[in-house]
């Protein structure tokens, strides 16, 4: 994550020397043991509060590199909130506080010497509504890179602008009109497009907040698919509401319940032999 603590363009005070052994994290959860070399992002005792109500209590979970991860769990059981500890963008929201540590590749997050806006751009956010800034299709994917300085001429932002809309699948149907404005796009290519500003600036963690509930079936295969093939290379994030998509994208699920992390294996056997009756409860729709 040497991006994210050390910012180009900037001569910052050395990094403060973090050391963190990867003991199993297992104090919450059934089966969060994974081998401690994958593990890319580690949350150690999360409590989060708006104001004086709890959201989140005492959340242990590693979650492996290079794997899709699903949160799952009844509305208001805290996935939002918790996926929003990953990338710091509860500082945002003035009643939040959030305790506890987050590890990324053994760097607490919250570390002084961590800049914020570079924390962000390793750990992308896709949310439920594509949301495309009012500019071309080109200028919503070069934005990001501008913003941190990946390229300076236009034959570079060229590449980078490609690369990235390739990877997320949507080169092909944009290539003749990336001049037009990112928001005439349909919902499902605006979702990618969105993907590919994410991917512009070079991340590790994509976080996805229900990406697909505003799409129709057809736009939710495409996403799916594209998930599918970015975990050769990020670590991915997915909420969702959908069992039937966990299961499909993901290899470990988490089940959050009234803002405890309940559970988190590996989606099969999460789906087919949960270990807590409130799994098994809500994968099989009796609440929720
Ligand atoms: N900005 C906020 N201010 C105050 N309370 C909030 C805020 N955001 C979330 N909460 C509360 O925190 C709890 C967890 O909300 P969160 O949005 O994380 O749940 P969720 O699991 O993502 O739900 P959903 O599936 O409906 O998106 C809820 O009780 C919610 O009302
Ligand atoms: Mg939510």
């Amino acid at each position: 994550m040497e991006k994210i603590i050390k910012p180009p363009q900037t001569n910052k005070k050395p990094n403060m020397e973090i050391t963190v052994t990867a003991e199993p994290n297992n104090n919450a959860s059934h089966n969060n043991h994974i081998a401690p070399e994958t593990i890319k992002v580690r949350a150690e005792n999360i409590d989060v509060f708006y104001g004086t109500k709890q959201a989140l209590f005492d959340v242990n979970i590693d979650i492996p590199e290079k794997t899709v991860t699903a949160f799952i769990g009844p509305s208001g059981c805290g996935k939002s909130t918790f996926l929003r500890c990953i990338n710091r963008m509860n500082d945002t929201i003035d009643t939040c506080r959030v305790e506890g540590k987050i590890l990324i590749d053994n760097e607490n997050i919250n570390d002084k010497s961590i800049d914020p806006v570079m924390l962000r751009a390793a750990v992308g956010m896709v949310f439920q509504k594509p949301n495309p800034f009012p500019k071309s299709i080109y200028e919503n994917v070069a934005y990001g890179p501008r913003i941190h300085g990946l390229a300076h001429k236009k034959a570079d932002f060229d590449v980078i602008i490609e690369k990235s809309l390739r990877k997320a699948g949507l080169w092909d149907e944009v290539k003749d009109r990336l001049d037009s404005p990112g928001t005439g796009l349909s919902g499902g290519q605006q979702q990618r497009l969105v993907i590919a500003r994410a991917i512009a600036v070079n991340p590790e963690i994509i976080l996805m907040d229900e990406p697909c509930s505003a799409l129709d079936p057809i736009a939710t295969a495409k996403i799916e698919e594209l998930i599918d093939e970015l975990r050769a290379n990020y670590s991915i994030i997915i909420v969702t509401h959908s069992m039937s998509q966990a299961a499909r994208v993901s290899q470990r699920t988490a089940f959050f319940h009234l803002g405890k992390l309940v559970e988190v294996g590996p989606t099969e056997q999460m789906f087919t032999n949960p270990k807590d009756t409130r799994t098994q409860d809500y994968i099989t729709g009796r609440f929720g």
